[in-house]
């Protein structure tokens, strides 16, 4: 069977990629490689990989990339930190729908179609209040964050919450990357299920492993916390370093996708594809100071980035009742990571000038002092 992999020469895509040709698939990718993600067609693509460089925006490369396919992988999205809103549903959404209108037009012969999801879909997921019950909180106030209230209470009864395990049962997106990536499914499951396309979408927690470029603001703790630790400089993080997340190793993620594009009973179906495990961010940051073995604590400089959610982790049985399970630790995806890097030439580091661009959008903010004014 050909598989065609959107935004294949990334991350995801392409460990996904080696993992088709090992089991004999054919595999083209359709990829624009995306600068600053991309400085041209990456190393480690491999060779038996068919590159069709084009834009998931664009008909033609779209349908030049779909012909003589029988599934479809869709990984590629514009993800980023930026408030370039309308970005996000050009690339995600409109190119999702574009997939699936060229694929109608043409009576393509698909018979399997898997669309990268997000956590993001769930905002700041469910919180329960002692008196009131699950809580799907709205995202925290800037005033909130600046006087470093990090915590969410019950609208209610301004009671302490307790944070859950999202399960796929309920969204909460809470910024344009997570609303285009639900109205993603919602195309994919609609059109698929109107016109007999079998679809199924996978919610990533937050991946890790090598090959995540280091070369832009959006990719992730693994990717930011290990380049400066390269550098020797410790992990910067945001708030308290209180939040929990859950971290799921790439080559799981790979396993999730083979799974669901090799088994029927996954159609019109989300599932959490995550960790498995809450960690606190502070935590995760000892993780790869542990990892580069260098001796210094994470900084928290009172800095927060605006729309991040306080605590988010996924619920994983529903995948796990299909017989996937997290298989590599946290410590092993850094491990990885590191090792990559270290064999990466040039290794510039990015996140300076990341975070004095996220700093100059105000995307990251600086609490306030006790003067009342922002540091
Ligand atoms: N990495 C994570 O932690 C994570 C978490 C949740 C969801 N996801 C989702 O998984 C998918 C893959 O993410 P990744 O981490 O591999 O990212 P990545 O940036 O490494 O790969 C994305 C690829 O898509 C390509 N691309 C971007 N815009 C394109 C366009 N308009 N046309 C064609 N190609 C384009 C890029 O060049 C890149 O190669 C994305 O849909 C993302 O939203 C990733």
């Amino acid at each position: 069977m050909h598989v065609l992999i959107t935004g294949g020469a990334g991350f995801i895509g392409s460990h996904t990629a080696d993992a088709l040709l090992k089991r004999g698939y054919g595999v083209r990718i359709l990829d624009s490689l995306e600068p600053p993600v991309h400085q041209g067609v990456p190393s480690y693509l491999a060779s038996d990989v068919e590159l069709v460089r084009g834009d998931v925006r664009n008909r033609n490369d779209m349908t030049r990339a779909l012909d003589g396919v029988e599934a479809v992988i869709h990984l590629a999205a514009y993800q980023d930190y930026l408030p370039d809103f309308s970005r996000f549903f050009h690339v995600n959404s409109v190119g999702t729908a574009l997939l699936y209108e060229i694929i109608v037009e043409r009576h393509l012969p698909i018979r399997k179609i898997v669309i990268a999801s997000s956590q993001a879909v769930y905002g700041e997921g469910p919180y329960d209040c002692p008196e009131h019950g699950r809580i799907w909180p709205q995202a925290r106030s800037l005033e909130q964050l600046e006087h470093t209230i990090w915590d969410i209470v019950c609208p209610r009864c301004h009671a302490s919450l307790v944070s859950q395990s999202a399960t796929e049962d309920t969204v909460n997106p809470g910024n344009s990357y997570a609303i285009s990536k639900h109205t993603q499914e919602t195309i994919g499951f609609t059109l698929g299920r109107r016109y007999g396309l079998p679809t199924a979408a996978l919610r990533y927690s937050i991946v890790q492993g090598p090959r995540q470029s280091f070369s832009n603001a959006y990719s992730g703790a693994c990717r930011i916390f290990s380049l400066r630790a390269h550098f020797g400089q410790p992990p910067l993080v945001y708030e308290d370093g209180g939040q929990l997340r859950d971290y799921v190793n790439i080559h799981d993620v790979v396993d999730a996708n083979l799974l669901a594009l090799e088994q029927t009973g996954t159609d019109g179906e989300a599932y959490n594809v995550g960790g498995g495990k809450a960690i606190r961010v502070e935590a995760f940051a000892r993780i790869v100071t542990d990892v580069f073995g260098i001796d210094v604590r994470p900084e928290i400089p009172g800095k927060f980035r605006f729309g991040d959610t306080r605590h988010i982790v996924s619920d994983i049985s529903k995948l796990s009742q299909l017989g996937w399970r997290p298989q590599r630790s946290t410590t092993e995806s850094v491990r990885a990571y590191r090792d990559w890097l270290r064999q990466q030439p040039d290794v510039k580091n990015f996140s300076t000038d990341a975070n004095r661009t996220m700093e100059s959008l105000q995307v990251v903010r600086h609490v306030r002092t006790d003067t009342g004014t922002s540091a």
